[in-house]
């Protein structure tokens, strides 16, 4: 049975807009669902987040990293950042700050 979304300790947005499909997006989605087997995460489709550019896009909270260009076969490089407890050094991760420290790490 899949987890309650309020339960998780993370939750994965999957973008599933039309540009994110065209280039992948569906298969990261269903790379997500295999490998949160057993961990406190949620898997949720969503639709455009407005950063077409960069599809397919995943977003990870609490964390607050954006993953552009996230294919399906990035997902376990993924999976193994989170595993060391950052996601931050994952290839072209981009952290949202929620801290007021803006997002150039300054
Ligand atoms: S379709 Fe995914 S960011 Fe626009």
């Amino acid at each position: 049975m899949p987890r309650p979304v309020a339960e998780a300790a993370r939750r994965v947005l999957v973008c599933q807009g039309a540009a994110c499909r065209e280039r992948g997006g569906m298969d990261a989605r269903h790379e997500w669902l295999l490998a949160l087997h057993g961990r406190s995460m949620v898997v949720v489709p969503t639709a455009c987040l407005r950063f077409c550019l960069h599809a397919p896009v995943s977003i990870v909270y609490p964390d607050g990293v954006w993953l552009p260009r996230l294919t399906g076969e990035r997902v376990r490089e993924v999976m193994r950042a989170l595993d060391r407890g950052t996601l931050e050094d994952v290839a072209g991760a981009i952290v949202a700050r929620t801290d007021g420290r803006g997002g150039d790490g300054g």
